[in-house]
């Protein structure tokens, strides 16, 4: 020992409190290694505790009571999620609803989770064996004798948990369990409702053969006229504002940006030679990548593009895919004009519009 370690020794000199923890070893070969000499001491594990439930079986009942009383209380918040889902369900055009819908349903959901969690919890401190073990450290491997005491570990644990001993703990728990996933199930099903089918829903839109194009969101309908060169804007189905429900959704799927380019301008395969105008083309506004709303045109290289992943579509090429990541055109609306000049479509999109999770046949 050195001398300067022997002045540093605890208690040795009152000067050791206000030492620093480490000193810079001067002799180290090297220079620059830092030993730590006043190390905290394991405190080892505190004195072992008795609970109230090990000493007294009345509070052991107690406990017991309580967990499954939790439990089932747990199975009562499934089932009044799932009369809450049909004694309130959501109408149309009414905020009221949908408050009261969520609001119970989310009492229920709550009363659920709260019960499994609480009653695992207090069952774990109360009820399971209480002692204090060390669990060494060992390499990382699967050998044979590591996978027998595995097994034995698990074994253990059955019989401690008491799960086959105490039937109504394992009663409750399992109906909890099993009731909680059944509000989800039946939330899940009312997205697609059962007098409909869902596939026509998003296949079909409000466009049928004669019906006008009109502006958004006033609804009135647009003369070839009005639509000047290089103009772009949105039109929705005359008479979609009248809706009295579902307008959101039929919107969703109709809304339509016009655009006149030149006639010229215009590179059509023969069977869409007669889908536009005088120039004026029709396409939805739907992005063919995830659906967000093609909102941009660049009138200088007549580009749409869709500000959720900077998908690109050429307008005078069929709304053709020119950057980015969505994989098919835009669907274009067949277009021509009545005998007043107003603006029509021939029929609906000839095939589905948004996202391409599509079968294309
Ligand atoms: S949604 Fe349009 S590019 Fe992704």
């Amino acid at each position: 020992m050195d001398e300067r370690e022997a002045e540093d020794e605890p208690g040795s000199d009152s000067s050791d409190v206000d030492q620093p923890q480490t000193v810079d070893q001067p002799d180290a070969s090297g220079g620059t290694a830092v030993v730590v000499r006043d190390a905290v001491a394991d405190p080892g594990l505190p004195p072992h505790r008795e609970r109230v439930t090990d000493l007294h079986s009345g509070a052991e009942r107690r406990a017991e009571r309580t967990v499954y009383t939790l439990f089932y209380l747990s199975l009562v918040g499934s089932i009044f999620a799932i009369i809450a889902y049909m004694a309130f369900p959501i109408i149309p055009e009414d905020p009221g609803s949908v408050r009261l819908n969520n609001l119970y349903i989310g009492l229920g959901l709550t009363l659920a989770l709260l019960g499994l969690g609480i009653g695992a919890v207090h069952w774990g401190k109360t009820l399971m064996p209480n002692r204090e073990g060390i669990d060494e450290r060992h390499p990382i491997r699967g050998a044979g004798e590591t996978r027998e005491r595995a097994v034995e570990i698990f074994q253990e644990a059955n019989e401690e948990s008491g799960i086959g001993r105490r039937t109504l703990i394992r009663n409750s728990l399992l109906a909890a369990l099993i009731a909680f996933p059944l509000p989800a199930v039946v939330l899940f099903r009312g997205l697609a409702p059962m007098d409909t089918d869902p596939s026509a829903l998003l296949r079909q839109t409000l466009w049928t053969t004669g019906t006008r194009l009109a502006r958004d969101p006033s609804g009135t309908p647009i003369k070839a006229a009005d639509v000047t060169l290089g103009s772009a804007f949105q039109v929705i189905p005359e008479g979609l504002q009248d809706l009295e429900r579902g307008r959101l959704e039929e919107k969703a799927k109709s809304a339509v940006l016009l655009i006149r380019l030149g006639p010229e301008e215009i590179n059509a395969t023969p069977e869409r030679k007669d889908w536009s105008y005088d120039g004026i083309v029709a396409y939805s506004k739907i992005c063919t990548h995830v659906g967000c709303p093609v909102a941009l045109y660049e009138q200088r290289t007549k580009r749409l593009l869709c500000p959720c992943h900077q998908s690109q579509f050429d307008v005078p090429n069929q709304c053709a895919v020119v950057f980015g990541p969505a994989a098919r055109p835009l669907p274009q609306l067949p277009i021509t004009v009545d005998e007043e000049g107003f603006l029509i479509a021939q029929s609906d999109f000839t095939e589905p519009i948004g996202p391409s999770f599509w079968e294309r046949g």
